[in-house]
């Protein structure tokens, strides 16, 4: 039996997983999320090798809040030592309780580069990287792949990746050459999960609370990724949490757009620009909504406000959101 470390105990909760999504699990979504039960998060995946080289856009993805809860940061890249040194970077100036290797990504920029899923090729590459981050990190090393690269499947490469000290993997129940399409194959996970004495945790499609209980049973992690945009409540939801209402979803929408620009204006983002980033998560709050033309203008948390006050019959104010807790860790 695996010694406890923080994935196993907080497996034990039984409570499903923030997936890393590049675009959208900064910050204040992690935030959200967590406050919602999730039982860890994932940032976006950062560039090794952008981080080691200084470049700003690297370290601002990984970007934390100071106390922030149960983060795990996800890494991508191809040499050992540039992994090795940017998780030692990573691990002293945010202090995540575990590192996560991406080996699932499936976009051509990074998998033509030998990264992302394209690494499934290279077990004992992988396997490395992973064993000189265990050597040098001392937290948890995770790494989330995908069922299969080509010809080369989790089958062939999770015991070696377990030898190698990675303490849980996740799996994305698609082939990378899917990418999005088609079902996610959970009965692979299942079958995955009965090779190796490490958790699994399965990631795609689920959005009810029946198939989270389903295959928590059978001792799997649960990854929740897009069916958590525009609804960070999903965490309370999988575990029987009544559905928010319209009103109360106005709400939680104005406070991530809050918690959104008081995070990017440390980044220099004036409020406008911090709107037009944060429409496409807008949108996914306000989905039910028939006439989306509004949104189009709304460039300021006080047009946004409005809006939700004179069309849900409410009274927010922004002092009503104390964003003073949440201070980056710089
Ligand atoms: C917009 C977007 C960005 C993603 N970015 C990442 C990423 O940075 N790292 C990663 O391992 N997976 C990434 N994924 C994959 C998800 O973590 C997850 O495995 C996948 O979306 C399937 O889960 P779902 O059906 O719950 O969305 C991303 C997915 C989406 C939709």
């Amino acid at each position: 039996m695996n010694e406890d470390n923080f994935y196993t105990k907080k497996l034990k909760q039984k409570q499903a997983i923030l997936a890393p999504m590049a675009g959208y699990t900064d910050a204040p979504f992690r935030y959200l999320a967590n406050s919602y039960g999730s039982a860890w998060t994932v940032t976006e995946m950062v560039s090794a090798k952008a981080l080691v080289n200084g470049n700003l856009q690297g370290v601002e993805i990984a970007a934390a809040y100071k106390n922030e809860k149960d983060l795990v940061i996800q890494i991508y890249g191809r040499e050992p030592e540039l992994l090795t040194e940017a998780g030692q970077i990573l691990f002293e100036k945010y202090q995540p309780k575990a590192l996560d290797l991406n080996m699932g990504c499936p976009v051509k920029k990074i998998v033509s580069k030998g990264m992302g899923s394209s690494l499934m090729q290279e077990p004992e590459l992988a396997a490395k990287i992973v064993n000189n981050l265990v050597n040098k990190v001392k937290i948890p090393i995770s790494v989330k792949m995908r069922l299969a690269y080509k010809d080369k499947t989790a089958a062939g490469i999770i015991q070696k990746l377990e030898d190698a000290g990675a303490s849980l993997i996740a799996i994305h129940a698609r082939t990378a050459e899917q990418k999005y399409t088609g079902e996610a194959n959970w009965q692979e996970i299942v079958k995955l999960s009965k090779l190796v004495k490490i958790p699994i945790v399965g990631s795609g499609d689920i959005t009810s609370q029946a198939e989270f209980e389903n295959y928590s049973k059978q001792g799997l992690g649960i990854m929740i990724a897009r069916a958590s945009l525009g609804k960070p409540w999903i965490f309370a939801s999988l575990r029987g949490a009544a559905e928010p209402s319209k009103k109360e979803i106005a709400k939680i929408c104005f406070k991530h757009a809050v918690l959104h620009c008081a995070w990017y204006q440390n980044i220099g983002l004036n409020e406008k620009q911090s709107m037009q980033k944060f429409r496409s998560k807008l949108l996914a709050y306000l989905v039910f909504l028939e006439d989306k033309s509004e949104f189009r203008h709304m460039d300021s948390l006080d047009n946004l406000r409005q809006f939700i006050n004179s069309y849900f019959n409410l009274e927010i104010q922004e002092s009503d959101i104390n964003t003073k807790p949440m201070q980056r860790k710089l």
